[in-house]
């Protein structure tokens, strides 16, 4: 393994820093800015500091005229390297960069060497935690859990693939005054509980809103479950037993859809935090931060209608008071240097409170962008084709089960219908229908802005043209089938032949490989799966138009360009495995 040399970006910022200091030694806050050229007739890279830099200076600089001399003295000053092959100046002293046609090549060669893990980016931050998923026991797991669960996964992918240490929590809603309810109902509807399979109890939904009817009619039971909470919040062994067993249930359907999706999680739900929830109170009490409002503690906070609910007038604790403990815990006692919370845009004002909450409590710096950080994650609505929220006929919300199941099986009647059943094993038209349909759904939430609504389509996000997951896939499959058409050790080019990128598609391609470091640190950092979905397009549209192009089996680059091949497919698979996109071979 060879150590990263960091993005495209950083390799130029590392230059233009020493071309800086150089020119300008006294200002030593100056940081270089390094962007992709707007446009790539004049370059590939340019940097935009002579203006900045201008201003800074002419107060008191007789050597300089004016912006576009401070560029040329930057690109004087630049030192020799065999990343730019030539630099430009255009406008108001911008300095326009052309890297070096070998040095992509080598660089992508390296890869293939090294492997791709030699491409992760860097990031600042060690230990994060992406508190995803999170459904409610007892109640159903919906579309916007599905939302949560896709994309926490792929941003905790995402930054364990920059080494950062990753606790992928699951904060389910374990906890509350709705357990008395559903815990009396055990008890009354099934005596002997203890020995009642999950089976027998069923379907735990049915068993919530049968429960709540009781609960709204019956001052009886009403009165009983509300007895229950307080044996259960008391400790009693046979409360707690009952209460566990109800979790048990829902945790295992939950499980199910966990393992189709290939998602892991820990769970660390909101039970996990009761217990600490009065000392983190007391810490915002003796600090002066909560007040007294209708009986209940409440912070008010700036430019929100209402304030953050600590305790309820009846001396319970609710959702925020949770999630104060749970912020406190994990800054102080898990020392998280970033907080990623991914829920929909609805909690947006709950999470602002919290952070402003723990800002002023001093957990969190007061700077907004400083670390330790924390990171509301929010994203938009799923509509039905209807442009309504997403449901089936019957009106109940949608099974997901039911909705991965049906994106499968649609895959693999499209794998028939093409004649792959005759072709292939039937174990191989699962795994093909599993990842082609999983992976449509995975990525049609992805690739939108996460903060816009998506409309769910089977049709169109099962279609394989345009930009689905199927096209994706296929695309990969099609590289895959050349190489292997080639009839080529692949492993041997590697080793003896050299990548060459003389064709200019063959350079707009290796660049945009080369490039894939930094999509996944901007991904990272704003928190934006979709840019590394339109990467993954792009290269495909790359990836085509040098295929169309440029001749591969047969030509004299043959072996040359069976390397490109070769390097786009390690590209698209890491792009596949980041997205939580299990990638095909053959089509
Ligand atoms: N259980 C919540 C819900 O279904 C999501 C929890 C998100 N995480 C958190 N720390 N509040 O809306």
């Amino acid at each position: 393994m060879t150590d990263s040399p960091g993005s495209v970006k950083e390799q130029l910022a590392r230059l233009f820093d020493e071309s800086l200091r150089a020119t300008f030694p006294d200002e030593l806050d100056v940081q270089p800015q390094i962007a992709v050229c707007n446009n790539p007739r004049f370059g590939d890279y340019q940097c935009n500091n002579a203006m900045s830099v201008w201003a800074k200076i002419k107060s008191r600089s007789s050597q300089f005229k004016g912006p576009q001399p401070v560029g040329q003295a930057i690109m004087h000053n630049l030192p020799q390297s065999e990343v730019i092959e030539k630099c430009s100046i255009a406008g108001p002293g911008f300095v326009n960069v052309v890297l070096s046609r070998q040095w992509i090549a080598q660089s992508i060669q390296k890869m293939l060497i090294y492997g791709i893990e030699t491409w992760a980016p860097k990031l600042s931050v060690k230990r994060t935690i992406v508190d995803f998923s999170s459904p409610n026991i007892a109640k159903e797991m919906h579309v916007g859990h599905l939302r949560s669960t896709i994309i926490g996964d792929t941003l905790a992918r995402m930054l364990e693939f920059s080494n950062v240490e990753v606790l992928r929590r699951n904060h389910v809603g374990d906890w509350g005054t709705q357990f008395g309810m559903l815990i009396a109902y055990l008890f009354e509807k099934f005596p002997n509980w203890q020995a009642a399979s999950a089976q027998a109890i069923g379907d735990l939904e049915a068993f919530y809103k049968d429960s709540k009817r009781r609960f709204d009619s019956d001052p009886a039971f009403k009165e009983r479950a509300q007895k229950a909470v307080v044996s259960l919040q008391g400790g009693d062994e046979e409360y707690r037993k009952a209460w566990l067993q109800i979790c048990e249930i829902s945790r295992k359907e939950f499980q199910k859809i966990y393992d189709r999706l290939g998602v892991r999680l820990e769970e660390m739900g909101e039970s996990f935090y009761n217990p600490i929830i009065p000392e983190v109170i007391e810490l915002l009490n003796k600090k002066g931060l909560t007040e007294e409002s209708d009986g209940a503690r409440v912070i008010f906070i700036e430019g929100k209608n209402y304030p953050l609910i600590v305790v309820k007038s009846d001396g319970g604790y609710n959702y925020s008071s949770t999630d104060l403990a749970a912020i406190w815990y994990r800054l102080n006692t898990e020392k998280a240097e970033w907080i990623i919370y991914v829920t929909d845009s609805g909690q947006r004002d709950h999470f602002e409170m919290v952070f402003v909450a723990a800002r002023r409590a001093g957990w969190l710096p007061s700077e907004e962008n400083a670390y330790p950080k924390a990171s509301h994650v929010g994203f938009g609505m799923v509509l039905g084709e209807d442009g309504k929220r997403f449901r089936t006929r019957s009106t109940e919300v949608v099974k997901l089960i039911d909705l991965l199941d049906e994106a499968k099986s649609r895959c693999k009647a499209a794998l028939v219908e093409r004649g792959k059943a005759d072709e292939w094993t039937e174990e191989e038209l699962e795994q093909t229908a599993e990842a082609v349909g999983y992976g449509a759904v995975k990525y049609a939430d992805l690739k939108n802005n996460r903060l816009t609504n998506y409309t769910f389509n089977f049709d169109q996000m099962l279609n394989d043209k345009g930009n689905t997951a199927v096209y994706l896939l296929y695309a990969h499959a099609r590289i895959c089938s050349i190489i292997k058409k080639s009839g080529k050790d692949i492993e041997e080019l590697i080793k003896n032949e050299t990548l060459d990128l003389a064709h200019k598609d063959e350079r707009v391609l290796g660049l945009h490989l080369l490039q894939f470091p930094e999509v996944v640190e901007e991904a990272c950092s704003n928190l934006l799966p979709n840019l590394l979905c339109e990467y993954l397009y792009n290269l495909s549209e790359d990836f085509t138009r040098f295929y169309t192009n440029c001749q591969v089996v047969g030509s004299a680059e043959e072996a040359s360009r069976l390397l490109l091949c070769e390097a786009t497919a390690v590209v698209m698979r890491k792009c596949f495995h980041l997205l939580g996109i299990t990638p095909v071979y053959r089509i």
